[in-house]
């Protein structure tokens, strides 16, 4: 038998013992309508077409299918006066859903990056985005051509980007930061963040694997320009019905260990979130080369990202009991700023630390009860085999559990 059969056993193994012994250890499971509704429907969304729209103006690894807080919303709808918080944001899927159904939201994520994406996407744009784009790939173009460009010190930047593709990608930077409206300006930030790896030599979001790459400056410019068609089509779908009141998004670019309840609005309705965990995705890592480009620094990232894999492989590592202690800060400041009858609805995966499967779930259910919550359900989902990370045995994950917690 060879080894990954052997893991896959054990991990199937592992999964039907989890979802017994937790179902059976949940003392307290809704007793509701809820419970059952929340049980019967489906959270696999395995025939649903791929979400278009604002949702994908740009990658992000284990973002939420959207039709997760979509339904979860639905399910547990937040008073009109409360806001909806996802205390890991990402790339913003909970905001978005949240102020389309007009509701206001806060978002908090460490990546500066996930920050100006989930601010974007929940941003309505005062101008057209194609025609600043256009403009600033026309000035961009002018400085490329007199040789007027100022290259960023970024590492092994010859390794990833061809001379051209570099001076193209440095003239457009420039030519972004002398935008004046901030929200222009971020949303031509991400659209220049959104083609960065297609015209780098790097093989794909997951693996930094150098390759030959035909991307010419003028093509970095045409790219640049197209993408922003594409985004500016997006955000449109956010105004597209006049009758629908938008909530308003507000995003923290903090580290949630360091936040204070008095920080927050103290009338959440509502959490729904897909916290980082031990060993899995990596997103300072993913973004790495998006990141240098515009200004902000992964590495900083990186040192304070929860789950990050350097954290479980250096001297004096991190195991899942550090995971534990993490979350239980965050379940603590939840507490004081959750209304009394809100759930916080956080959907988790396992991760395997040299070779042993962690119990993602389980830890987080420990974390959370002496901070004054209980499990009031969870359900299984399936994950698609699409998934990819840029650690292998990461992506042979394939199911997640979401738990739904009250406070006691
Ligand atoms: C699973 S992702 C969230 C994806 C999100 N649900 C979406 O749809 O895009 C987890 C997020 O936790 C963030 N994170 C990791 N450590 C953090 C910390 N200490 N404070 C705040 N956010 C952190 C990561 O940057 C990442 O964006």
């Amino acid at each position: 038998m060879s080894c990954g059969t052997a893991l896959l056993m054990v991990m199937t193994f592992y999964d039907r013992l989890f979802v017994q012994d937790t179902k059976d250890g949940y003392n307290k499971p809704m007793t509701t309508k809820t419970a059952k509704l929340l049980d019967d429907l489906d959270w696999d969304f395995a025939d649903t077409p791929m979400e278009s729209g604002v949702h994908t103006i740009h990658p992000y690894p284990a973002k939420f299918i959207p039709q997760i807080p979509r339904q979860l919303i639905q399910l547990f709808p937040p008073k009109s006066n409360s806001v909806i918080l996802d205390p890991f944001c990402g790339s913003g899927t909970t905001l978005v859903e949240a102020i389309n159904t007009g509701l206001d939201t806060w978002g908090i994520d460490l990546n500066p990056l996930a920050c100006l994406i989930s601010r974007v996407k929940t941003t309505q744009l005062p101008q057209s985005l194609d025609f600043a784009a256009e403009a600033t790939a026309q000035k961009a173009r002018q400085c490329f051509t007199a040789g007027d460009v100022q290259i960023p010190s970024i590492p092994r930047l010859d390794h990833w980007f061809k001379p051209e593709v570099q001076q193209s990608l440095a003239a457009l930077v420039t030519e972004i930061d002398r935008e004046p409206t901030r929200a222009v300006r971020e949303a031509l930030q991400v659209t220049l963040s959104s083609i960065i790896v297609r015209v780098s030599n790097q093989e794909s979001n997951t693996r930094y694997a150098a390759v030959e790459n035909t991307y010419t400056a003028q093509d970095v410019f045409s790219q640049f320009k197209n993408a922003a068609l594409t985004i500016n089509r997006a955000l449109l779908t956010l105004s597209d019905n006049l009758f629908r009141r938008l909530g308003h998004a507000t995003v923290l670019n903090r580290d949630i260990l360091a936040i204070k309840p008095e920080e927050l609005p103290n009338n959440v309705g509502l959490v729904i979130t897909s916290p980082p965990y031990p060993n899995a995705y990596e997103y300072w890592l993913y973004h790495k080369y998006r990141m240098y480009w515009l200004g902000m620094d992964p590495m900083e990232v990186r040192e304070r990202e929860i789950g990050a894999r350097p954290h479980y492989f250096k001297k004096n590592a991190q195991d899942e009991t550090d995971f534990e202690k993490q979350m239980h800060t965050c379940f603590q400041l939840l507490s004081q700023v959750m209304l009394p009858e809100a759930k916080a609805c956080f959907l988790v995966g396992r991760s395997i630390i040299h070779g042993r499967v962690i119990d993602n779930a389980t830890l987080l259910q420990r974390a959370a009860e002496p901070a004054g919550f209980i499990v009031k359900d969870v359900v299984t989902r399936n994950i698609p085999t699409t998934r990819k990370a840029f650690n292998p045995t990461h992506s042979k994950i394939n199911r997640e559990h979401l738990i739904i917690f009250g406070l006691q």
